[in-house]
């Protein structure tokens, strides 16, 4: 098994060891519950640095009081076997005391593609993720840090903290990994019954389809319009599915730019996000 640290200062230690010997470093921050999405972060880090380091930390600060902390699956035995046959080098799980002592107060705000989207349904979300992000690229000073684009967003707030604040960590995007049947990897999926299990991929779907129409000529707003329908159609109940510029997240302008469709969607209790390229 990988060794595991919960201290910053024994990761400090051990990350200075890697330097000693040469080696460039790769962290994939993660809450566990690892599945085959993670392991594909993890992969790319090894293949970019000789040293790769998974942190594991269900971060209390980018929950609301009413959210899924206390439910979140936590599975360290089996999270520890999976990173062992990928051959990761070090696991970083520390405790809320450790990452949050008491006293704590402080909170790193990224504007620009946090703008929108899931702020507007979880304002508290990316204010705990940068800041937890924020901290652990500190903490480890990796060269390079792996995030999937199954969250679309928050890879593009990562992008951009790492840049405003001079952290020197190169953001990495590793593509979604997908079911056979379209529905993106999740830990959340655990959360799914086996009727809501079928009906999940009508998000990929319902994307894929306002793709198709958009680089067939029909105007993005209409398209992601016919997939929000879709999508509630099968009962699942819509936060959003929005058409935003690729890079910025901006609002579209005009027809030439790069396009990435996203949704978010309730189905039942749990909520499920995608997003696609055009
Ligand atoms: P978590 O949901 O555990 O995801 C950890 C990383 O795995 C994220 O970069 C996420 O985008 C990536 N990932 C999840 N499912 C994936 C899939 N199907 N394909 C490719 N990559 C996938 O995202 C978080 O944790 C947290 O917000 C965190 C960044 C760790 C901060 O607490």
């Amino acid at each position: 098994l990988p060794k595991v640290v919960g201290r910053v200062r024994d990761l400090r230690a051990a990350v200075a060891g890697f330097r000693a010997e040469g080696s460039k470093v790769a962290l994939v921050p993660t809450m566990g519950a690892l599945h085959v999405g993670h392991m594909a972060l993890a992969e790319k880090a090894r293949e970019l640095a000789g040293r790769t380091v998974v942190s594991i930390f269900v971060n209390p600060a980018q929950f609301a009081p009413h959210e899924d902390f206390d439910k979140y699956p936590r599975a360290l035995e089996a999270d520890l076997n999976r990173l062992a046959d990928v051959g990761v080098d070090l696991v970083y799980a520390p405790t809320a005391t450790e990452m949050y002592p008491a006293g704590f107060a402080t909170r790193i705000a990224v504007g620009g593609p946090s703008e929108g989207l899931e702020t507007d349904f979880r304002p508290h979300f990316f204010g705990g993720v940068a800041t937890v992000v924020g901290k652990l690229f500190i903490q480890c000073a990796p060269d390079y840090a792996m995030f999937g684009e199954k969250d679309y967003q928050q890879l593009k707030v990562v992008t951009r903290l790492s840049k405003d604040l001079d952290l020197g960590v190169e953001v990495v995007p590793v593509p979604t990994i997908r079911e056979a049947d379209g529905l993106a990897l999740s830990s959340r999926n655990a959360y799914l019954d086996e009727e809501q299990r079928k009906v999940a991929p009508v998000i990929y779907a319902a994307l894929t389809r306002a793709a198709e129409q958009i680089r067939g000529g029909t105007d993005p707003q209409a398209a992601v319009d016919t997939a929000s329908g879709m999508i509630s159609a099968l009962g699942l109940r819509v936060d959003y599915v929005a058409a935003r510029h690729a890079e910025t997240l901006a609002p579209l302008k005009d027809a030439k730019e790069p396009i990435r469709l996203l949704a978010a969607a309730w189905l039942g209790e749990t909520r499920l996000i995608d997003n696609i390229p055009v």
